[in-house]
């Protein structure tokens, strides 16, 4: 047990994931879909007599077991403000190890749909993560999660890419969208999705930079997969095919990864 759960063990609750640090028996690494829809088909892959701890708002929250230790998936929602509260509170509880598992729109010409993305780092557009650390502090993943990730897609011999991904505070204009309802981007974020192709960022995401500079600057471990749904060179639109393919790539890769996770 680390010193950090040692000095807050009690009875703490927390107010937005409605969980408290009972029903969460100790689990000290938490995989976090945006989506709560995701959470169930997550946790079931692991275990398949997981169980819904709560369900309030956008956080939905499931405890597993894995080789016989406590693993929680929760959902962190979409974009930053509401990855925060999970990230936060979950730290609060003393979960230690964060994994984002969640899909990405590519921007680097060599990716497919479909492909696994995973985040050795992250551009810091997403607007909470300042609120954490001055914007000069970098958005990393921690090594020994980017490592049990890197590992689990190998083995899965899944087409992956680890690089930079661009972490945005809006889907629409901070992506560069035009299927808008405005149709068009303000000046300011014109040109910006040829700019990150340029930089060699491989695709757009919303959660990651806020996870990765709060664990960080905690002390904590963080890592991020993403399956890729759409690639902006082609299309602004996400199909229900290429939602399917991303999606189970990228939950393939993190549960695999538990076999590592669950050592650290
Ligand atoms: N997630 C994003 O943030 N952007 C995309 O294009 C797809 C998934």
């Amino acid at each position: 047990m680390s010193r950090r759960r040692r000095k807050q063990r009690g009875k703490r609750r927390v107010y937005h994931l409605a969980l408290d640090e009972e029903g969460i028996q100790g689990a000290e690494v938490a995989l976090l879909p945006g989506d709560p829809g995701r959470v169930p088909r997550i946790a079931q892959g692991f275990d398949p007599e997981a169980r819904e701890l709560a369900f309030h708002r956008e956080y939905r929250s499931f405890l597993g077991h894995f080789h016989g230790k406590p693993v929680l998936v929760v959902s962190t929602g979409i974009g930053g403000p509401s990855t925060s509260i999970a990230v936060e509170e979950l730290a609060q509880l003393g979960v230690e190890i964060f994994v984002r598992v969640g899909t990405c729109g590519g921007i680097a010409p060599h990716i497919r749909v479909g492909d696994v993305v995973i985040a050795s780092g992250t551009v810091r557009l997403d607007g909470a993560s300042v609120q954490y650390a001055p914007i000069e502090y970098p958005a990393v993943a921690h090594y020994e999660v980017l490592n049990a990730l890197v590992g689990a897609a190998r083995s899965l011999q899944k087409r992956f890419h680890v690089g930079i991904l661009a972490s945005t505070a809006t889907f629409y204009p901070g992506q560069e969208r035009k299927d808008s309802f405005l149709g068009c981007v303000p000046r300011a974020l014109r040109g910006s999705l040829a700019e990150w192709r340029t930089l060699n960022v491989l695709a757009y995401e919303m959660e990651a930079a806020t996870l990765f500079t709060m664990a960080s600057a905690f002390g904590l471990r963080a890592g991020c997969v993403t399956g890729v749904v759409v690639h902006r060179e082609r299309s602004e639109r996400v199909t229900e095919g290429g939602l399917k393919q991303g999606e189970q790539n990228a939950i393939a890769v993190a549960v695999a990864a538990l076999e590592a996770l669950v050592r650290l």
